[in-house]
């Protein structure tokens, strides 16, 4: 065992992604509100490398940026996973230990799997056996049980494909061979593509034996098409609810409730079901989130309420124990200690004061078709029903607002706004409006 050998961690990120039927590299397809090569990076991460090089094609620059500030290296053309490692040579001349080979569509590794790979002394690859092998390569074994070569399904026998051990994706090599087992490869072979997976074969001839490192698993491996996708969601997801959970939040439908990877939710928070939490939303204890609400971008302090129906997005703060009622929409906006907007609001870019009331239909005008504005609710201040709150406009601490105004000017602390036309009174009219018209009918 030599784990305190240097490690270089290169990433197989610049295949076209075919399969996926996208305009995006496959790897910036999100899973749980994050790029797969993002779930991938943390676990490489984690495992301390001296450098992780990512693989990607000319003009993939998006891949670029979300993996920097790793190394990229760049495969001109898409000939094969052998082809994809020669670019990233080049970052490791002057590099001496084990360099672990991963492909950037295989999102959740298990690092103790990897701790096992890199402590091999010598060549290991990541076997498994999932529920469906479609589309994977086949561990095909000598007699005593070591590995003779891998198989691609495109090139395998009808005998091959009944093989259910499969090839995983992942290598460790030494750094020393890399570059002469790299430069053996052949395109002989189907799709007439440098192959990783004829490594171990090679490597044999050098007296290498590949050990082979099987990882439990029990649903599809990689992604190649949208169902994988949606399948690795389907484990994300899982795998969050249960974080959610043990952290002492009750999901009540855990099953109906979607999380993202950076979701954090207090102790005793209650998710009701059908609540969607977009990235970035930290939820303090004691919170109610009922059914369905959407959230993105938000911090929710200590026994705030939220929902049902609510949406709340775009950098927004909810204080503590406020809250937001059904058919709410909050952006950008931050709501004071204790405030109420209890129905059917919209508030975007305010800061709405402590202990404030936001009346049912009261709208911030937020945007004037060309620019954002914005409104300040001071402390304390009611705010009447179906109000119209032109921005930018201030009411101060302790304001009044007659319910259906519409306020276009700043409002001094504790006056009181009514900003709508008056009640016209016409006594006894009704009565006579009716007499006249049932008499017309009836003639
Ligand atoms: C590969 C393996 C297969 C294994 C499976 C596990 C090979 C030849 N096959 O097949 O044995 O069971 O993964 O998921 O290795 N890439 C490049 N440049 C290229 C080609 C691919 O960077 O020229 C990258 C892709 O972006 C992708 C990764 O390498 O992230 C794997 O490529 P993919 O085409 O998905 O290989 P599979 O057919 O899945
Ligand atoms: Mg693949």
């Amino acid at each position: 065992m030599s784990q305190k050998e240097p490690l270089a961690i290169i990433i197989l990120a610049a295949g076209k992604g075919t399969r996926m039927k996208s305009d995006k590299p496959k790897v910036m397809h999100d899973i749980a509100g994050r790029p797969m090569i993002g779930w991938l990076l943390e676990t490489a991460q984690s495992l301390n490398p001296q450098k992780i090089i990512v693989v990607t094609a000319p003009g993939m620059d998006d891949v670029a940026a979300a993996v920097a500030p790793h190394q990229i290296a760049i495969q001109k053309e898409q000939k094969g996973t052998g082809d994809a490692v020669k670019p990233a040579l080049e970052f490791l001349k002057d590099f001496n230990g084990k360099v672990l080979v991963l492909l950037g569509d295989e999102p959740f590794l298990d690092k103790a799997v990897l701790e096992e790979m890199i402590g091999w002394n010598g060549l290991s690859v990541m076997a498994v056996r999932p529920l469906s092998p479609k589309g994977l390569g086949r561990m095909i074994a000598n007699d005593d049980g070591t590995l003779h070569s891998i198989v691609e399904e495109r090139d395998a026998s009808e005998d091959q494909k009944n093989i259910r051990l499969c090839n995983a994706g992942n290598f460790c090599i030494p750094s020393s061979h890399l570059g002469k087992w790299l430069s053996q490869l052949q395109t002989n072979n189907t799709q007439g593509e440098y192959y990783l997976t004829d490594i171990p074969k090679i490597a044999e001839k050098d007296g290498y034996l590949t050990y082979v490192v099987e990882t439990d698993v029990q649903w599809v491996w990689g992604i190649n098409t949208r169902a994988e996708l949606s399948e690795h969601e389907r484990m994300a997801q899982m795998r969050l609810r249960d974080r959610a959970m043990a952290g002492g939040a009750t999901l009540i439908d855990p099953n109906t409730i979607y999380l993202a990877f950076d979701t954090v939710l207090g102790k005793d928070v209650v998710v009701e079901p059908n609540v969607f939490f977009g990235r970035g939303v930290r939820v303090e204890d004691g919170v109610t989130i009922h059914a369905f609400s959407h959230l993105q971008d938000v911090l929710i302090k200590a026994g705030a309420s939220i929902g049902p129906f609510a949406r709340i997005r775009g950098d927004a703060l909810i204080g503590t124990n406020a809250k937001i009622g059904n058919f709410v929409e909050v952006k950008k906006s931050t709501i004071g200690d204790g405030a109420k907007a209890n129905h059917l609001a919209y508030i975007g870019d305010c800061d709405v004061g402590k202990k404030s009331n936001i009346g049912a239909g009261t709208i911030t005008c937020n945007y004037d078709g060309f620019d954002k504005h914005k409104t300040k609710i001071g402390d304390g201040v009611f705010v009447g029903s179906n109000s119209t709150l032109v921005a930018p406009v201030t009411l101060e601490d302790g304001v009044f607002v007659g319910a259906g105004s519409v306020v276009t000017h700043n409002a001094p602390k504790d006056s009181l706004i009514v900003a709508r036309s008056h009640q016209l009174i016409k006594k006894g009219w009704a009565a006579l409006y009716r007499a006249r018209k049932s008499k017309n009918k009836g003639s």
